[in-house]
């Protein structure tokens, strides 16, 4: 981290628990309105913690420890056991499940939403989180893995932890995203989550464990670099973030755009996604309040 002069719009190149480095600069007049006060979001960014790079992009897999594989196995399992005839192994095909199961009212299913709309309105969304409310089991699950694997990329500072994962299935024909009527062509909900009207903070890591393989249209694309987040939307910027099945990828979602496309590879897509910072570098007025949508892990006593 250092001191930022105000004209100026850092590159991160900052390694997983290391403090951000600077590699290069833009002039403030060359960003355009892509990311609102910038100055603000740059200042938030670069207490990251440590932006995540590697071989140039700032998105990356990243470990799952034995804490992990035990909470993405126990959330396979916990997902295969609504299906009748589907197994942690067949997860892939839940869409044919979902479609036997409701008959023709599937196929209403099976279309993209509005993007921060209907995209969430699924009734296996709803199944899910009256699980993850019950059981003790599977939050205890979700936190030692934060506790144990990615609480550590932050050099031992006290973290904010996203209270309850977002689960996202992306059915074939769909996408785990509504779409925005601004949306270039063969983008689906294209945006940055620090965007209104989400305002979430560039100090914000954001984290997906792929509960099915991700790749190619039933994954995500994401800018490669902040270096072009000033720059008009062009895809040669971005990367089909693809992400083996119990594996975790890492992004800067508040800083890079991403966005989804219909998904014709055929297979269903289910991912858990979180967001971690860094507690010193909580906004009091941030709209994702403490005790509601974060929990704090790790030593309070610098911040409260
Ligand atoms: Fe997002």
């Amino acid at each position: 981290m250092r001191a930022q002069s105000p004209n100026e719009t850092v590159v991160y190149t900052g390694i997983s628990g290391v403090a951000a480095s600077t590699s290069t600069t833009v002039s403030q007049a060359a960003i355009g309105g892509v990311l609102g006060d910038r100055g603000k979001l740059s200042e938030e960014a670069a207490q990251r913690g440590g932006p995540l790079v590697a071989n140039n992009k700032e998105f990356m897999l990243l470990p799952m420890g034995k804490e992990g594989g035990h909470f993405s196995t126990m959330m396979q399992e916990l997902l295969a056991a609504d299906y009748p005839d589907i197994t942690s192994e067949t997860l892939p095909f839940v869409h044919e499940a979902i479609e036997k199961l409701k008959g023709a009212e599937a196929e209403s299913e099976l279309n993209v939403g509005t993007f921060g709309v209907d995209d969430r309105d699924h009734d296996y969304l709803y199944n899910f989180y009256e699980k993850w409310d019950r059981s003790y089991a599977l939050q205890h699950a979700y936190l030692d893995y934060i506790d144990k694997i990615v609480k550590p990329l932050y050099g031992g500072e006290a973290i904010l932890v996203q209270k309850t994962p977002n689960l996202r299935f992306n059915i074939p024909g769909s996408s785990a995203i509504g779409g925005k009527s601004d949306d270039p062509d063969g983008c689906i909900g294209l945006h940055c989550d620090s965007d209104p009207p989400q305002f979430h903070s560039c100090a914000e890591t954001n984290y997906i464990v792929a509960l099915t393989d991700m790749s190619g249209s039933s994954s995500l694309y994401v800018e490669k670099s902040s270096a072009t987040v000033h720059l008009p939307f062009n895809e040669e910027y971005c990367e089909n973030a693809v992400c083996p099945r119990s594996h975790c990828i890492a992004f800067a979602g508040s800083l890079l755009r991403h966005y989804n496309k219909e998904n014709t590879t055929g297979k269903t897509r289910i991912s858990l996604d979180f967001r971690c910072m860094p507690l010193a570098a909580y906004d009091p007025k941030s709209k994702y309040q403490l005790g509601k949508y974060y929990m704090i892990m790790g030593d309070q006593q610098s911040k409260l």
